[in-house]
């Protein structure tokens, strides 16, 4: 099964399960992660923003122009910032890292 990390906000790092095809909302939920994700991934908040670490930036799939529009209001938006509801786990992202906004 693939693995992520979340960097929680005061830089705890959690190596957690994340079964393919779950999203990184979907994920954080199981493992009891800090991540609202208020509207339950229909891309009407940005409560499930996530900063991803640089190094997997690329390997994601691009944003859809409604995921930017959502990104464009989230709190502390980064160069590398998505929406934890719009990624899915696939076999390419094992390994991926991800820090809460606001991890040191
Ligand atoms: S949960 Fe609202 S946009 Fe992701």
């Amino acid at each position: 099964m693939p693995k992520m990390t979340f960097v929680e906000t005061d830089g705890t790092r959690r190596e957690v399960d994340a079964p393919l095809g779950l999203s990184i909302l979907e994920v954080a939920r199981r493992h009891n992660i800090d991540l609202e994700g208020a509207c339950e991934g229909s891309l009407a908040c940005s409560t499930c923003h996530v900063v991803v670490a640089p190094e997997w930036y690329d390997l994601l799939p691009d944003a859809k122009e409604d995921e930017e529009d959502m990104l464009d209001l989230a709190f502390g938006l980064t160069k590398t910032s998505r929406l934890g509801c719009q990624i899915r786990i696939s076999e390419e992202l094992d390994g991926l890292v991800v820090q809460l906004p606001g991890a040191k």
